[in-house]
């Protein structure tokens, strides 16, 4: 499929954002992640923090592409119960979805009480360049955010740095076994901008060419993505440019290209039948790396 290079959603952080949320809502993703917050998060990073704050002291948290916040707000709130007085640094570029976070965090009213939050609007790369306060945190959560930056393995290099001794990283990407994976390796380099298409391998090698040791689990996740077998569906093709991260996929691809990709993503690579319904295999894993103190 090398034919022509088709434009990348990261051209188009507003194209983004709405085959985002398409995917979001398709992918049941909040109500997953949501699961593992209670069952995995609590035990495996809540209860396993060994800080011991004073009174005054705070949890100095930092989270990497934030988003909207659903998902680090749990964090939060979770965090709170042990640690009633935290400063929360967001790194998230894009402004839309700094602006949905503040009005989330209004929202949630009593139940962040107690947070305090540092907002960047930065890529990961531009708080690297930037943040010269030689901060140090207690807790640093990327969670499907790290296939954005330049270099992958030295920004995981770079936030296990920015952890204190004692504190935990959490890295949540998609797994190696997934379809999402297996849709990325099946066609690369089409896109007009270098994405690093990385799974939760790429994370494990980083750390384990170094002896860093993590805990890793696994997610099972499905989309459905029924709606994409409608040509017309203006939603299936928000779905698709989310799935293959580019922008107007149905609109500017050939038809050759067209015709491709959706045959392998409806492929048993990709996806399952359930009945009358298709689901995406989106599986992921998450990774918790912990600081050894010295
Ligand atoms: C797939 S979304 C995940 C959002 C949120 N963490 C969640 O799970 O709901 C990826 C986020 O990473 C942000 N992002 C994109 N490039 C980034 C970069 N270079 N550094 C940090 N964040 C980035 C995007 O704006 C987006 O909000």
């Amino acid at each position: 499929m090398a034919e022509s290079k088709l434009r990348s959603l990261f051209n188009d952080p507003e194209h983004y954002v709405k085959a985002f949320q398409v995917f979001a809502s398709l992918s049941a993703k909040y109500k997953v992640l949501a699961n593992w917050g209670d069952n995995n998060f609590s035990n495996e990073v809540v209860k396993q923090l060994p800080f011991k704050l004073k009174e005054n002291e705070e949890l100095r948290v930092l989270g990497v592409g934030s988003g909207s916040g659903e998902v680090e707000s749990k964090m939060l709130a979770m965090l709170l119960q042990k640690y009633p007085r935290i400063t929360n640094r967001v790194v998230e570029p894009a402004v839309d979805q700094i602006v949905q976070y503040k009005a989330l965090v209004q929202s949630k009213g009593r139940e962040l009480q107690g947070v305090n939050f540092d907002w960047r609007q930065q890529t990961l790369d531009q708080h690297r360049e930037a943040a010269t306060d030689g901060a140090k945190f207690h807790f640093i959560n990327a969670v499907h955010s790290m296939y954005y930056a330049e270099d992958v393995d030295s920004s995981l290099m770079y936030l296990y740095d920015l952890l204190e001794p004692g504190g935990k990283l959490l890295i949540i990407t998609i797994s190696d076994d997934s379809g999402t994976w297996r849709l990325w390796n099946h066609f690369t380099g089409y896109q007009d901008h270098l994405v690093h298409f990385i799974s939760s391998a790429d994370v494990r090698s980083s750390f384990d060419r170094r002896n860093i040791p993590y805990t890793q689990s696994h997610q099972k996740s499905r989309v459905e993505i029924t709606k994409c077998l409608d040509e017309t569906s203006v939603e299936g093709n928000l779905l698709v440019d989310f799935l293959l991260h580019v922008v107007k996929f149905k609109e500017t691809a050939s038809d050759a290209q067209y015709k491709e990709v959706m045959e392998y993503m409806l492929s048993g690579d990709c996806s399952e039948k359930d009945g009358d319904e298709v689901l995406f295999i989106n599986d992921w894993d998450a990774v918790i790396i912990e600081k050894r103190v010295p």
